[in-house]
This record gives structure tokens, sequence and C-alpha cells, in this order.
């Protein structure tokens, strides 16, 4: 007789428990011999005592006898797979009649039958492969469960990362108050509902990168890529490989095909950054992009339909350089359907305050500090700085602030650099040549004061000399420092 090994779990978990029903004493003390050495056997007589022991064991597989009086087999396994719906279920049957017992498997509440009187080398192996199987399907649940909640954690994880996308480039990051900037915002809300192409101009460091993504995260093409491409920064074959992309052994080097950025952001959003810098050749290409929606891969003869929107930004004047001929005018039309034209620092100094506190609070965030502000003379500074870097400038300045200080509490004038230490407002509050931007005749003149009480104070070095020059008493001038929130820092030079 053949040694049949029966199933095992994992070398020092208990042996499988097995249940066998059945109203014939002689055949659950024939089947406990038969299993009895591999497995621990729980038997009953009837169904209601095999339900009992399930409820408190663990049992693998169920035996049950077709016939039986009062809870018949199919019945008492029926109630087993409501119980256990894990454990494996085999019928032992005598009948010839077997339509009873192959509805039951068809039905799937059992896995097999076994006819009596039973072979005891056949029995052993057709339980121990029921068991494989029940170690299977744990395994199997096992591992779906595990799959789920590593799809539900990645789910949300993605959930978490596109709001921090979308929030990193929203609206609301971009700060502006003058009427400049919110004339900027209206344009961009409105176009980025469309799939217009869209031109970003202003000098460097406005801020146009921001823009151009802040217009594709509110628009419908959210949930695609946006992909961004300085053209200023590759000669032209291999911008055209980058944007275009190629056929393996297209050039030299080409070793495989490669997908350009306008199938990468297909559906999406591409960035044409300093689009002004590219060359006439690219130019011609570019503008059937625009025309035609259609781009040919370098080295390919056949032309492939994408569907992209194109955003280009420059911080050159194009319009002067489309009519002096260094850029092709049709490919400029085509781009400046919307033109936003993002203006200089220098053009909305009432931008400057709310700009300096929000990178304030991003540096003292990423370098773990807790500088409360600024002090108002050095506020004074920079709404009178130049900025010829704009926003990227004033950035860099603050983030340099931070990094360098002790343990103030506001940062002041002493810890600016030495350039915007210095900084003059420019030209006088009668300048027609500054834009008006307070409107406020009270506000505007309250402005103009404070403005001359600390040029006077600074130039002449007292305050008892500031008044004679202003021709007021220095009591009133006192006052007014004090109605008009100027500090003896505020006056310093
Ligand atoms: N209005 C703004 N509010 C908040 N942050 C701004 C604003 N404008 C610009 N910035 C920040 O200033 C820096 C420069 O902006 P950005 O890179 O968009 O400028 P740019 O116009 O693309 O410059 P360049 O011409 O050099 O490419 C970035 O860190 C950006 O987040
Ligand atoms: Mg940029």
């Amino acid at each position: 007789m053949a040694e049949i090994e029966g199933a095992r779990r994992e070398s020092n978990a208990q042996p499988y428990a097995i249940l066998v029903v059945d109203d014939e004493e002689a055949i659950l003390e024939s089947l406990e011999l038969t299993l009895g050495t591999e497995y621990r056997i729980f038997t009953a007589t009837t169904g209601e005592a095999g339900l009992e022991i399930l409820a408190r064991e663990e049992v693998a597989l169920v035996i049950a006898d077709q016939v039986m009086p009062g809870m018949s087999g199919v019945e008492f396994l029926e109630r087993v797979v409501e119980k256990n719906p894990r454990s494996i279920r085999m019928m032992l049957t005598g009948y010839a009649d077997m339509s009873a017992v192959v509805r039951a498997i068809n039905e799937g509440r059992i896995y097999r039958y076994i006819q009596k009187p039973w072979e005891p080398d056949e029995l052993r192996v057709n339980v121990k492969r029921a068991l494989e199987a029940y170690e299977l399907i744990g395994e199997n649940a096992q591992l779906a469960a595990a799959l789920a909640e590593a799809n539900e954690q990645l789910r949300a994880e993605n959930r978490y990362l596109r709001r921090e996308v979308e929030r990193r480039y929203s609206f609301e990051e971009i700060i502006g108050e003058s009427n400049a900037m919110q004339r900027v915002f209206e344009v961009m809300e409105k176009v980025a509902e469309t799939d217009a192409t869209v031109l970003v101009s202003g000098e460097t460091g406005t801020g146009k990168d921001l823009v151009a993504r802040a217009i594709h995260y509110a628009g419908p093409r959210t949930e695609r890529r946006f992909v961004a491409q300085n053209c200023g920064a590759l000669p032209d074959t291999l911008l055209e490989s980058e944007l275009f992309g190629h056929k393996r052994g297209a050039f030299t080097g080409a070793h495989a095909d490669k997908k350009g950025l306008f199938e990468i952001a297909d559906g999406g959003t591409i960035f044409l950054d300093e689009i002004g810098e590219t060359e006439p050749g690219m130019q011609v290409r570019l503008l059937r992009v625009l025309q035609d929606g259609e781009i040919r891969p370098l080295g390919s003869s056949e032309t492939r339909k994408v569907d992209v929107r194109i955003i280009a930004a420059t911080n050159r004047d194009l319009h002067k350089e489309a009519e002096e001929g260094r850029f092709r005018e049709d490919l400029y039309y085509r781009l400046r359907v919307v033109e936003i034209r993002i203006p200089s620092l220098r053009e909305r100094r009432q931008d400057i305050p709310a700009l300096a506190h929000h990178f304030l609070d991003k540096a003292n965030q990423r370098m773990g500090r807790s500088i409360k502000g600024f002090t108002n003379a050095a506020v004074d500074r920079f709404v009178a700085y130049h900025w010829s870097g704009n926003v990227r400038e004033l950035e860099n300045e603050i983030e340099r602030t931070v990094a360098l200080a002790g343990g103030e509490e506001l940062v002041g004038v002493d810890m600016l650099s030495e350039h915007i230490r210095g900084a003059q407002p420019e030209g006088s509050a009668a300048d027609s040549s500054e834009p008006i931007v307070e409107w406020n005749m009270n506000a505007a003149v309250d402005t103009l004061k404070r403005r001359l009480i600390v040029e006077a104070i600074r130039e002449s070095g007292s305050k008892t000399r500031a008044a004679e020059r202003l021709g007021i008493p220095r009591q009133s001038l006192q006052k007014m420092m004090k109605r008009l929130g100027l500090t003896d820092d505020d006056v310093s030079a």
C-alpha cells in the first residue's frame, strides 16, 4: 500500500481539522481510522451537533453523509456554507441516483463526493487535494485583500498628490492685489475654460511659468499632463526630437524610437517656454502643429494627429521681433490668440508687501524659522527697489535674509542686501510718469506726508531740522509721525 502523506500546514502549525457527520457510528469510526493519523478529526451523528462543532473549531474540511434522519446532508452543508464559506465540503453517498449530489456540486456547495464504500488510499488523496485547495483559497483571499489595500493606498496617494499639485498651481498661490494683476486673473479665468492658445509675456521672474500652470490646472485638461519645454535650452535638432519624437536611426545616437512631448502631452497641455528663442526651421514646424494639429517625428514619413493645448511664454517683445523679421509673423499671430502680459514688479509696487510676506511664510516653513514680519523701513526699501529680476529676485532676497537671520523677530533694513538697503523711491510723488496707485485723496496725501517726513529726517539727520525744513513745528511733526504710524526705525537712514 502506497504511503500518502497528508496536506500539512506550515511546519509548526496544528494539523488541519476535519469534521465528519454521519448517523452511522461505524462509518465515523472507519473514517477516523483512515484520516486520524494525519489530521484532527471531529465527529457528529447529526447535522445540529455538527454545526455546534463548527461554531467552536476552525474546520478546514467538512464531510457529511447524504442521507441522515433529521437534517439531510445537503441541508447541513448549506448551513455550513453560510457559517464557514471558506471550508471545503464533501458528501458521502451510497446511492446510485446522483442527481442531488451533482446539483450540489454544480451549485458550488460541495467540492466533490465520496462513494460508499470507499478505497482508503483514494480517500486520502482526495482529502489531501481538498485541503490543498483550502490553503490556496486562503492564500488567495489574503493576497487579494493585500492587493485591494495596496490599490486603495495608491489611489488615496494619487488623490492627495493631485490635490497637492492643483493647490500648488492654483490661482490662490499667485499673489496680486494690484489692478494690473487682477486683470491678469480675469483673463486667466476666462481662458482656462477654453482650448485657446495663450501667449504669456513678461520680464524674467514675473511669474510666466506659474501663470501657465495655473491655467492648465484650472481647466478641463487638469487630469491630463502638463509638460514644459524650454525652447531656448537646446539646439534645433535636439529640440525637434524632444518635441516631436524620432524614429530609430533618424540621427547618430537615435538607438530607439522616442515619443515626443507633443505625444506625451496628448489630451493635456504643452508649455513652450522662451518661444522667442526658436530658430526659423522650428518656427515653421510649430506653425504646422498649430494649423493642422499634426506632428511628424524626426526620420518618419508619417504624420500623427495630437490634441494638445499650447501655452507659450516669452520675455521678449515678440510683436517687435515679428515686425523686425526675427520671428515669423504668422506664428506670432497663431500664438497670441490670447495674450497675457504680466506686468513687471515695478509696475505694481503695491503687490510687494503681500509678496514679501508670502515668501517669508514659505521660507520660515522650509527653514524652520518663525520670523514674524518686516520693519516698516524694510518694507519701504522693498517697495522702492527696482527689482529687475522681478518676483524671483524678491523671493531670493527674502530666502537669503531668512537663511542669514539670527534670532530676530522682524526683518530690519540692516539685514537686507547692500543694494536693496540703499533703495530710494524712484522719482517724487508728483512725478507724472509713475502710475497713480492710490485714488483715495486722504490716503494718497498720507502716503506723500510719510515720504516727505522720512526723506526730511534722513537727509537732515534730526527731527528738529526736518521740522524746520518742512515748515512745521517740531511737535506737529512728532504728532503727525504717530498718526501715520512712523517709528524711529522707519526714519533712520
Ligand atoms: N504673483 C506671484 N505670486 C507668488 N509667487 C510668484 C508670483 N510670481 C512669481 N512667483 C514666484 O517667483 C518665481 C519666478 O516665477 P516664474 O518662474 O513663474 O517666472 P518666469 O516669468 O517664468 O521667469 P523666467 O522668465 O525667468 O522663466 C517662482 O518661484 C514663482 O513661484
Ligand atoms: Mg519661466
